[in-house]
């Protein structure tokens, strides 16, 4: 297992390009199974993640064609007629929540699947009921026994019906890409309410309207998906992972320095950037790309996150990092994932100064943070240890940089892009 080697205290400037967008990619190659022919994809991003779908998706018989090249962010991808198999085995499905994506087209052009339910993670369950309810209303008939479920159309095709998809904790990303992936070959037309309007959602849209799909409505709280027969050959490329692209600008502020991302979607990340220019930073919007500079003290910006467009879930570890210079008291506070909290502890070790209380913390600052041998334990937690190493004084040894790598295509060789002192070692002590 590697382990980042952080040296802190240097002011990140210049550019750097984002990297294709992992949470929008991921359902794209789920859709690749609904697909008579051949998917291109360009800005695939070369993530574990990514490699665990196509592992998944080359056990059900998708191939992989010659042409492909990850380390390009090219990829060709071919279904079968017929799945070699219609069961995902736990040990894949455990690695990663979206591999519960690839239910929905196997019910819908293959009329059947056997997938181990996704587990919890370390900030609390992911339930699937809502995915369940959107199949089920499309008529699947879904059973679980042992943690498995089995579902199947019972050699019927699948039939469009409105539904509606929201939780105590608002719309849900996956199941409303669950039920568009399922209803686009559905008999008559599908109606999701409460539908979530992330910038994914828009993006799987799109692709599968390039395939000859009728979706409606994808950004709104209502799509509208009219059944066709079959999807045809498409290519298509990975936008920006708007994530990412908040997670540098992120890195660029918290070390007082200037970070410009490239290559990305100045809208996508408007929720961040206009609680940066909140707590004081500059924010320079382009086209195609953001730059935040810093210019001084950074004055205490409290979020709380909800559903696109408002504050990211997953930006929230990263902003109580950053909210340790604030020069104050921050309130960060998770009504998405109540429990998403797994950095505090190792924040505070480092010497941050944060109190938890229910689904908000409570983060002094401005604090000297020092440098520490920390662990990482989820994706976003590790990128706010790496931000925190950023500005610590002295070295900051991260290990189990394997949640980063699920998410975040070289950051090492991004942040080094921009100045910052890194270095991904080979962790001797395999903790
Ligand atoms: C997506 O997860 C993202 N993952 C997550 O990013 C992100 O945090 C999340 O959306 C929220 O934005 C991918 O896109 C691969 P949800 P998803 O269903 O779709 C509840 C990362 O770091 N819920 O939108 O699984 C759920 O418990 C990852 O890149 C139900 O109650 O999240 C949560 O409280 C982490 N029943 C809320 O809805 C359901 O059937 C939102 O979850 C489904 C969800």
């Amino acid at each position: 297992m590697d382990i980042f080697r952080i040296s802190g205290g240097i002011p990140l400037s210049g550019s750097v390009s984002a990297s294709g967008s992992k949470n929008a990619c991921l359902p794209l190659l789920a859709a690749s199974l609904l697909i008579d022919g051949t998917v291109g994809l360009r800005r695939v991003p070369n993530l574990q993640d990514v490699r665990t779908m196509l592992h998944l998706l080359e056990h059900l018989g998708v191939q992989v064609c010659e042409n492909s090249l990850l380390e390009e962010g090219v990829l060709a991808l071919r279904a079968p007629e017929e799945l070699l198999t219609f069961d995902t085995p736990y040990d894949m499905v455990r690695r990663m929540r979206a591999s519960i994506c690839v239910l929905g087209p196997m019910l819908s052009r293959y009329g059947s699947a056997t997938i181990a339910l996704p587990g919890g993670c370390v900030f609390g369950d992911r339930p699937i009921d809502l995915h369940i309810k959107g199949l089920e209303a499309l008529g699947a008939s879904i059973k679980m026994t042992h943690g498995v479920l089995h579902a199947t159309t019972q050699g019927q095709r699948l039939k469009g019906a409105r539904i509606a998809l929201k939780s105590e904790f608002g719309s849900t990303v996956l199941g409303t890409i669950q039920v568009m992936l399922a209803a686009v070959l559905a008999e008559g037309t599908t109606v999701i309410d409460f539908a979530a309007k992330e910038p994914e959602v828009i993006c799987l849209a799109e692709f599968l309207n390039a395939s000859g799909a009728r979706v409606y409505g994808a950004g709104t709280s209502h799509i509208r998906i009219d059944g066709v027969d079959k999807l045809s050959s498409c290519s298509f490329s990975v936008p920006a992972d708007r994530i990412e692209v908040s997670t540098l600008l992120a890195a660029g502020a918290i070390t007082g320095g200037r970070v410009k991302v490239l290559n990305c979607s100045p809208d996508e990340v408007v929720s961040v950037t206009h609680m940066m220019r909140a707590s004081g930073l500059s924010v320079v919007e382009e086209q195609n790309s953001v730059e935040v500079v810093s210019k001084g003290p950074l004055c205490p910006s409290s979020i709380k996150t909800s559903p696109y467009p408002g504050f990211p879930t997953d930006m929230q570890a990263q902003w109580m990092a950053l909210a340790t210079q604030f020069d104050g008291q921050t309130v960060v506070e998770d009504t998405i994932y109540p429990e998403r909290f797994m950095h505090v502890s190792e924040l505070n070790r480092m010497g941050a100064k944060i109190r938890r209380k229910g689904q908000a913390a409570f983060v002094e600052g401005p604090v000297f943070l020092e440098g520490a041998e920390v662990m990482a334990s989820d994706l976003r937690a590790s990128a706010a240890l790496v931000l925190a190493g950023l500005i610590a004084q002295g070295e900051t040894l991260i290990r189990r940089v394997y949640h980063l790598d699920r998410g975040y295509e070289s950051l090492e060789e991004k942040i080094k892009l921009l100045g910052g002192r890194i270095e991904r070692q080979v962790d001797d002590f395999n903790s």
